[in-house]
């Protein structure tokens, strides 16, 4: 994945301090074990990578908004976003490994906790664990409509998350199926999600659009590792201009409805704002 890379807990402090800097409006942590087990238990270590940083980062820079990503496929040996029972991934028996891991975050300082597995039921299981311990205030921004999407290629490559085995289409939701990604959001805003969250963002603007008339909630938007690598690879290649390419991408996005913007741009975009 093009100019992103994994970083250590210090480097991350580096990496904070530049994007708080720049006026950027928080970040995202997503964690890379040293050890990966078929229960995903480094997910919700106590000393995890995720709640290791999160300590740092909140020591070092307390007004940084830190939103972590929760799910299991970079914690478990087979790549998988949730618990494998009889070969297959086993929705309900994945949740309490989802609540564990969004606890975890929360006691390590998380602002905020953003589901993006795609388990029925998950958004109530976090809700309901926060709330018996104290993290009534921690929102849960809900990756609601989440694809099953080629375009997460570098991101798995670069988190080390690919699938050993199948693929994501029994939890992420098909591209055809429109209607199913409204469900999916009024399903999660039920269960107590506070925000939502478009995924892939290009290619699903009509679902930004359509979800910025229904729901009166903040909508966000994740425009992936696949949409920002496409542009920096013909970019590199003389075939597009950079900047233009990326304002028109995130303008688009937020022209079809969202609140805010998940993007790896962040930074080249916020040096030219
Ligand atoms: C974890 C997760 C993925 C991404 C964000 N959280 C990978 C996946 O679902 O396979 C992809 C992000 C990107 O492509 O930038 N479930
Ligand atoms: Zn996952």
């Amino acid at each position: 994945m093009p100019g992103n890379y994994q970083l250590s807990v210090d480097e991350l402090i580096t990496e904070c301090e530049e994007v708080q800097a720049l006026g950027i409006g928080g970040v995202i942590l997503f964690g890379l074990p040293e050890s990966k087990d078929e229960s995903a238990s480094e997910a919700y270590a106590e000393n995890g990578i995720v709640q290791r940083a999160l300590r740092a980062v909140k020591q070092s820079l307390p007004n940084l908004l830190v939103i972590t990503d929760v799910c299991n496929c970079e914690y478990t040996s087979h790549g998988h976003c949730g618990k494998i029972v009889d070969g297959d991934v086993d929705n309900d028996a994945s949740l309490e490994w989802l609540a564990a891991a969004a606890l975890s975050h929360a006691r390590a300082g998380a602002d905020i906790v953003a589901p993006s597995d795609m388990m029925d039921g998950r958004v109530a299981a976090i809700r309901k664990v926060l709330d018996d311990n104290g993290y009534q205030r921690i929102p849960i921004l809900s990756y609601a409509a989440k694809f099953a999407s080629v375009f997460y290629g570098p991101f798995r490559e670069a988190a080390e998350s690919t699938p050993q085995f199948g693929d994501r289409r029994s939890y992420q939701m098909d591209p055809a199926n429109a209607r199913e990604a409204m469900r999916e959001i009024a399903l999660d805003l039920e269960e107590g999600a506070d925000m939502i969250m478009i995924k892939p963002a290009m290619p699903y603007l009509d679902l930004i659009r359509d979800a910025r008339e229904r729901f009166d909630v903040p909508i966000g938007a994740y425009q992936v590792s696949g949409e920002f690598s496409m542009i920096v690879a013909a970019a590199r290649n003389g075939w597009i201009d950079h900047d233009r390419a990326m304002f028109e991408s995130l303008t688009s996005i937020r022209r079809a409805g969202a609140d805010f913007i998940l993007t790896y741009f962040a930074k080249d975009a916020a040096k030219l704002l």
